[in-house]
C-alpha cells in the first residue's frame, strides 16, 4: 500500500512563529516512521495538522489518497487517523475498559457490542487485559502508557500518530512500547512515532524523518539519520524533557 500518507508543503505559523514551514514527507503502507528533532522543532504541531486539530496556513495532508486538509478531526477519526497525547488525558475516574469503549464508540464510530470485542482484543494487545477493570487514574506509568496507546488503537485507525510515548520508562519499559508497536503495525497499521529515545527510534522505525525549525533535514534509514554530522549537531547541548 504505497504512500497512505503525503503531507505536502504543510506550513503553520503561530504569530511570528512558524511552527512548521514547507513540510513535505510522504509514509507507505505499514511504514514505521519515527519522527524525531529537538523541542520546539514542530513534531506535535505536524500530528495536530495530520489530525486536523488545526488548521495549516499552506500546503495539504493526502490519507489513503484522499485530500483531508479541510475534513475535521472526528471525521479523519472514523476514516482511520488516530493518535496519542504528550500529555495523556484519560478519564481518571473510568475504568481501564471503560476509556477503551469511549474511544471505540465515539471516536471510532462502532455499535457497542462491537466496540466491546474490539476492546477486549485491543486489551490483549496492549497487555492491559489483566488491568481492565481497575481505574485509569490508579495506574502504573506504564500502564498510563499503555492505556493511551490503547485508547487510540480502540478507535480502529489504519494510522496511528504517536507522540512521545516512552517518556520516564526505564529500558525495559521503552523494549515493552516498542513490542506493541511493532505488533500494531503487524496488523497492518501505519504509525508515525515521535520519540527523544534514540534506542526506541534506531530499533523502531524503518525511516526516521529529521525535524528543525518547522523543516525536514533529512528523512531516511535510522542508522543514517543518527550517523549525520548536522543530526548530532542539533541535538548537541538539547536537554530535553
Ligand atoms: N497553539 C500554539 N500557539 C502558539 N505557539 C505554538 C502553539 N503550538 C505550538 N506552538 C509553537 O510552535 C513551535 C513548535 O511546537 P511543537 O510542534 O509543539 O514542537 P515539538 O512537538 O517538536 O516540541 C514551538 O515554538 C511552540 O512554542
Ligand atoms: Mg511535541
Amino acid at each position: 500500500m504505497p504512500g497512505i500518507l503525503k503531507v505536502n508543503r504543510l506550513t503553520k505559523s503561530f504569530g511570528k512563529v512558524t511552527a512548521v514551514h514547507d513540510l513535505s514527507f510522504e509514509v507507505e503502507g505499514r511504514e514505521i516512521l519515527g519522527i524525531i528533532g529537538p523541542n520546539g522543532a514542530g513534531k506535535t504541531t505536524t500530528f495536530n495538522l495530520i489530525t486536523g486539530e488545526i488548521r495549516p496556513d499552506q500546503g495539504e495532508v493526502i490519507f489513503d489518497g484522499r485530500d483531508v486538509t479541510h475534513l475535521q478531526t472526528y471525521r479523519r477519526c472514523r476514516i482511520g487517523i488516530a493518535r496519542t497525547y504528550q500529555i495523556p488525558k484519560p478519564f481518571l475516574n473510568m475504568t481501564v475498559l471503560e476509556n477503551l469503549l469511549v474511544g471505540a464508540v465515539y471516536g471510532g464510530g462502532m455499535p457497542y457490542r462491537q466496540a466491546r470485542d474490539s476492546c477486549e482484543a485491543v486489551l490483549d494487545k496492549t497487555g492491559l487485559l489483566p488491568k481492565r477493570d481497575a481505574i485509569a487514574g490508579s495506574l502504573t506509568l506504564l500502564d498510563r502508557k499503555r492505556l493511551e496507546l490503547a485508547r487510540a488503537l480502540a478507535t480502529k485507525p489504519s494510522l496511528l500518530l504517536v507522540d512521545e510515548v516512552a517518556g520516564g520508562l526505564n529500558e525495559g519499559e521503552v523494549e515493552e512500547v516498542l513490542e506493541i508497536i511493532r505488533s500494531v503495525r503487524k496488523d497492518g497499521v501505519t504509525v508515525l512515532w515521535v520519540e527523544h529515545i534514540v534506542m526506541a527510534m534506531t530499533k523502531g522505525p524503518d525511516k526516521v524523518l529529521v525535524m528543525n525549525f518547522g523543516k525536514s533535514l533529512f528523512c531516511g534509514r535510522p542508522e543514517d539519520a543518527f550517523r549525520s554530522q548536522e543530526v548530532q549537531r542539533i541535538y548537541l547541548g538539547d536537554e530535553e524533557d
